[in-house]
């Protein structure tokens, strides 16, 4: 195969990327993507702030053209995010009653997800609940100190039913050691949820790694929660540097576990990068591809 979406899809995989609407009038940036990846993530379309910044308007404009790019190049979408505290509008912060709280979440869920419902692949539910550190607990947010902790089962069950096809992921990041604290409160967190029947699918595991790359229990990690009986995906990987080794390395972690099913990098270029000062991405400025973008496709 000579692209990554090709390459990827000889093992039943996809190869993504995160995309910005406001960058499809660029035609490098839109022949890059058309060419090399079969599935898009919003990187900001479809968050909270996007799609609802005060209370019932919702605003699907910028999410649509998205959509609409993906649904026409025959690439699968992505669903980023429903439930995130961040690039969250201050008008969700400022709730403090759990009734008023609970039911702006389920329409925000129900009205988002219903949207597209039947275009999304995986939809990634709630986005990084889980707190830095060795706690091992949720994050403070407006949801889990409202709500309790059962906000994120809540969230779930209400994406099941506005969008039945859709796979349900949890989501976040410093989650790939296996060595962590965080990495193993999101594995109980599944592990509870499969247990109980709480509608789960898939754990995404964003993947932002330093210039060293995957930690080296990267591939115990991803077969672990896909051992819970979830799909695996690696989400948002960008890597400081880009060194070859180092992206051929993660990408062989997720092939070497038959249920991580997806890899999506945070976006195409160097220059369109939230990290861009770090190069970490598959081709540079001018579009060329990277030596590591040759080292992913001879691993995939
Ligand atoms: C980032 C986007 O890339 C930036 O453009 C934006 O300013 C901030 O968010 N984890 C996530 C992504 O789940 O949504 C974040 O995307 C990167 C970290």
């Amino acid at each position: 195969a000579t692209t990554l979406g090709a390459a990827a899809a000889q093992s039943g995989r996809y190869f993504g990327t995160a995309v910005a609407g406001g960058k499809l009038g660029d035609s490098q940036y839109t022949t890059i993507l058309n060419r090399e990846f079969n599935s898009i993530t919003a990187e900001n379309e479809m968050k909270w702030d996007h799609t609802e910044p005060s209370r019932n308007n919702f605003t699907f404009g910028s999410a649509d053209r998205i959509a609409n790019h993906a649904r026409s190049q025959g690439k699968q979408l992505r669903g980023h995010t429903l439930v995130w505290h961040s690039q969250l509008p201050d008008w969700v912060k400022a709730i403090r009653d759990a009734n008023t709280l609970r039911s702006v979440m389920n329409n925000h869920i129900n009205t988002v997800a219903g949207r597209y419902r039947g275009q999304i692949h995986s939809w990634d539910v709630v986005n990084e609940a889980f707190a830095d550190g060795g706690s091992g607990q949720l994050r403070p947010s407006v949801f889990r100190d409202v709500l309790g902790n059962g906000f994120i089962e809540e969230a779930f069950r209400t994406a099941r039913t506005a969008d039945p096809g859709a796979k349900l992921c949890y989501n976040d990041y410093s989650i790939e050691d296996w060595n962590s604290a965080k990495t193993q409160g999101v594995y109980n967190l599944v592990r509870d949820f499969k247990s109980r029947g709480v509608p789960i699918d898939c754990v995404g595991l964003q993947a932002h790694f330093g210039s060293g790359g995957a930690p080296g229990t990267f591939q115990t990690t991803i077969a672990n929660m896909a051992a819970l009986g979830v799909d695996v995906q690696i989400t948002e990987l960008d890597i400081a540097q880009a060194g070859s080794t180092q992206y051929a390395n993660a990408v062989k972690a997720c092939l070497n576990v038959q249920r991580c099913t997806g890899i999506t990098t945070w976006g195409i270029r160097d220059s369109d990068s939230w990290r861009g000062s770090e190069n970490p991405l598959l081709f540079d400025r001018s579009g060329n591809k990277k030596p590591a973008y040759e080292s992913v496709l001879a691993a995939l």
